[in-house]
């Protein structure tokens, strides 16, 4: 089974400022690596970020990156992704990309061979062909059986609203109700596990920024939907004087408030990157309790922090992932590791205890990947 935790992979020993760092959303160690062994090589921040990201799409991480992953109303797996400059400000950024597997890297080409920002659709199909990328169908059979599933049992859960037939019970095609209607609980039909995105950080030793997206959106989305992952200033941002930052959750609704941007804005007005991350969250969570969402922030001097909403951070923590369990207690919850599978004095001592424990095996650099933790109310 895919495991869908909010956690975040960071290549440096836990709560020690120090650069170059990398950092990324999930649990995606092979990307945070892929960029770490780019940094070590020589590679640029920006070539760190890209080799990141396009290491998560030919994973198809989690399913939620890449080709033969989140199918939309009419099958289609279409990619979002963008790129960030921190030095120079440029951004380069592709969306709905369709039968290209490296968006990333198409997002790259966008900011380094043309004059533009953002481009989209076929046209950015073409644009990459001319450019040398690949064409070729991005579906799978595990995409086309997501698809069919979908179609069986008409067309359960979709993103319409206020339209006629039915979209609760029926497949389209829709047409506009004529009267809208407010429901007293707005409950959105998203879910969380058919969103993850890579989002990624990198910051070298003197301090550049880079940051860099790349997703293949909602399941079952509208065709054209574009998400937050490609937005600069939502689904990221990099600026080598204050910060970077990277977010991941309901992007319909994320991208509404910019949180990448407030969060770097924010450590640029000194608000450690926890924090910033922090106010970030909670801006939206003013307008949408529920929504799902998580974000992670780094400072030019390798300072980092994250911040998610209550359910992706149980989630995580649940699995036992470190910087959950670190957030957590960053927000003042209780943490109680139940089991821990290495055998040490310390891992023993931890069995059963609480937030001190916790935090003494992560200051003591333990592998907390192998405990387990709670919620104690
Ligand atoms: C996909 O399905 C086809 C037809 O059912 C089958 O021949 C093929 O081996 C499958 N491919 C993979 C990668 O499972
Ligand atoms: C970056 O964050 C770290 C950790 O929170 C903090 O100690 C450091 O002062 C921050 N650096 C800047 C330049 O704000
Ligand atoms: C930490 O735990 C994971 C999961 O069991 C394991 O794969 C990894 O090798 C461990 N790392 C160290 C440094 O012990």
């Amino acid at each position: 089974m895919i495991q869908r935790v909010f956690v975040i992979i960071c290549l440096l020993p836990l709560n020690q400022a120090a650069l170059p760092l990398v950092i990324n959303t999930w649990h995606f160690k092979d990307a945070a690596n892929a960029a770490w062994s780019t940094l070590q090589k020589g590679g640029s921040v920006l070539d760190a970020v890209e080799r990141g990201c396009a290491r998560c799409e030919l994973e198809q991480c989690d399913g939620s990156v890449g080709f033969g992953g989140s199918p939309d109303e009419r099958g289609e797996t279409t990619l979002d992704a963008m790129i960030m400059n921190g030095d120079t400000m440029e951004v380069g950024a592709v969306a709905d990309l369709r039968r290209v597997k490296n968006a990333v890297g198409v997002a790259r080409a966008v900011m380094e061979h043309t004059e533009h920002t953002f481009i989209v659709g076929e046209s950015a199909t073409i644009f990459a062909e001319n450019m040398g990328f690949m064409s070729e169908d991005l579906s799978t059979n595990k995409s086309i059986a997501i698809f069919s599933q979908w179609l069986q049992q008409n067309c359960q859960p979709n993103y319409r609203k206020n339209v006629f037939p039915d979209p609760s019970k029926s497949c389209g095609p829709y047409k506009p109700k004529a009267k809208l209607w407010k429901p007293k609980n707005p409950k959105r039909n998203f879910d969380p596990s058919s969103h993850d995105t890579i989002g990624m950080i990198a910051i070298g030793k003197n301090g550049q920024v880079a940051a860099a997206t790349s997703t293949n959106g909602a399941t079952h989305k509208i065709p054209g939907r574009v998400g937050d992952s490609p937005v600069a200033g939502a689904g990221a941002y990099a600026d080598s004087t204050a910060g970077g930052a990277a977010a991941t959750g309901d992007g319909d609704i994320m991208m509404r408030f910019l949180p990448s941007f407030l969060a770097v804005d924010l450590m640029r007005n000194g608000d450690q990157p926890t924090v910033a991350c922090k106010t970030a969250i909670s801006r939206i969570k003013k307008y949408y309790p529920d929504f799902f969402g998580a974000i992670i922030c780094a400072n030019t001097t390798g300072g980092y922090g994250s911040w998610a909403d209550r359910s992706a951070l149980h989630d995580a923590a649940s699995q036992g992932r470190l910087l959950a369990l670190r957030t957590l207690i960053a927000q003042g919850h209780s943490v109680n590791v139940l089991t821990i599978d290495h055998v040490s004095p310390l891992h023993e001592a931890c069995i059963g205890s609480h937030v001190a424990c916790a935090r003494a095996l992560i200051d003591a650099g333990a592998n907390v990947s192998l405990c387990r933790a709670d919620w104690l109310m």
